[in-house]
């Protein structure tokens, strides 16, 4: 397959060779460079001249230097984590159809994300320097993520949306999911949702107790790769363990793990919440992640909010 990100920064930095009064003669040369993108990239978000003339002026030197120091000592490790993140969804996201590329890259710092027409694909370019002047540029593979989620769902620019205000965001259409008659539904649109809008969510399942058994797992609605783990004894693996003590696992590094049952060896981390219903447990929530160290107290309590609602659901319904 070919590269889905692409970084261009270096071009961006060269301003840093010339006097800050020559800054717009440079500008002009990084945009025939890269003919049609920074044009594009001006109409989209409506750029005049003049204004494009005082954006310059108010950049700092220093800031763009420190800027350029931490990018050389990141970029490397961020271009690859990026490029994971978007072709681990690859069916989401359809790149077989080859319709865009993500650029890296340093622009005016008006946007973090503008996706424009280059000469073959579409270019979702991402401005560090907007990043950076946020202090989020170190979660550039969220923000390559959701800019290309949102770009699928037709939007030109935006801002990254941080981790703890996008489940914010998202209890709306997890209320959403409730509005549906059987709770098996309401269990697969709650799996979309996640898997859809959170990036480092690569497997999402919930599991179910056996009612007949009551010490047993059965695997329930579910997004990403099968699993053959579809039964589960109470006690076993992570999703056991959760069950038998009742209460939330999270693993940053399941290499670490002793008692744990692999789904997929891309799988670097899990969290598994139970759905507790009159002190039974009646399922959990499984979410499985392709990157170390994923979850953190936000995807925690956002998860246990999910599952207290579904066990009061389960209440209410029977
Ligand atoms: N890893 C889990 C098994 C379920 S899969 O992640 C889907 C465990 O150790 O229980």
């Amino acid at each position: 397959m070919r590269k889905v990100v692409q970084n261009v920064a270096d071009d961006f930095f060269e301003l840093l060779r010339y006097d800050k009064n020559r800054w717009f003669e440079y500008w002009k040369i990084y945009r025939a460079k890269h003919e049609p993108l920074i044009d594009e990239y001006e109409k989209t978000l409506n750029l005049s001249e003049e204004w494009i003339v005082t954006l310059l002026k108010n950049m700092e030197r220093r800031n763009l230097d420190r800027l350029m120091q931490r990018w050389y000592s990141i970029s490397h490790e961020q271009k690859y984590h990026c490029s994971r993140l978007i072709t681990a969804k690859h069916e989401l996201f359809e790149l077989k159809q080859e319709e865009f590329v993500i650029v890296l890259t340093g622009l005016l710092g008006v946007k973090d994300w503008v996706a424009v027409k280059g000469k073959r694909e579409w270019v979702i370019m991402i401005d560090l320097l907007s990043l950076w002047n946020k202090q989020q540029l170190d979660e550039l593979p969220h923000v390559a993520y959701q800019a290309v989620l949102n770009f699928k769902r037709g939007e030109r620019y935006g801002d990254y949306v941080p981790k703890k205000e996008l489940f914010a965001k998202l209890w709306n259409k997890i209320e959403e999911a409730f509005a549906q008659k059987e709770l098996g539904k309401t269990m697969e649109q709650i799996c979309k949702v996640l898997y859809e809008n959170v990036p480092h969510y690569n497997w999402v399942g919930f599991y179910l107790t056996d009612p007949s058994k009551r010490d047993e797992l059965v695997l329930g609605p579910f997004v990403g790769e099968p699993t053959e783990h579809v039964r589960i004894p109470f006690g076993r693996g992570i999703c056991g363990q959760a069950a038998e003590r009742r209460a939330t696992f999270v693993v940053q590094d399941v290499s670490k793990e002793t008692n744990y049952l692999s789904c997929s060896p891309k799988v670097e981390s899990e969290i598994v919440v139970p759905i507790v219903v009159n002190e039974e447990v009646f399922g959990e929530l499984d979410i499985d992640s392709h990157v170390l160290n994923s979850f953190d107290e936000n995807d925690k309590s956002f998860l246990e909010r999910i599952c207290e609602k579904i066990s009061q659901e389960v209440r209410v319904k029977g």
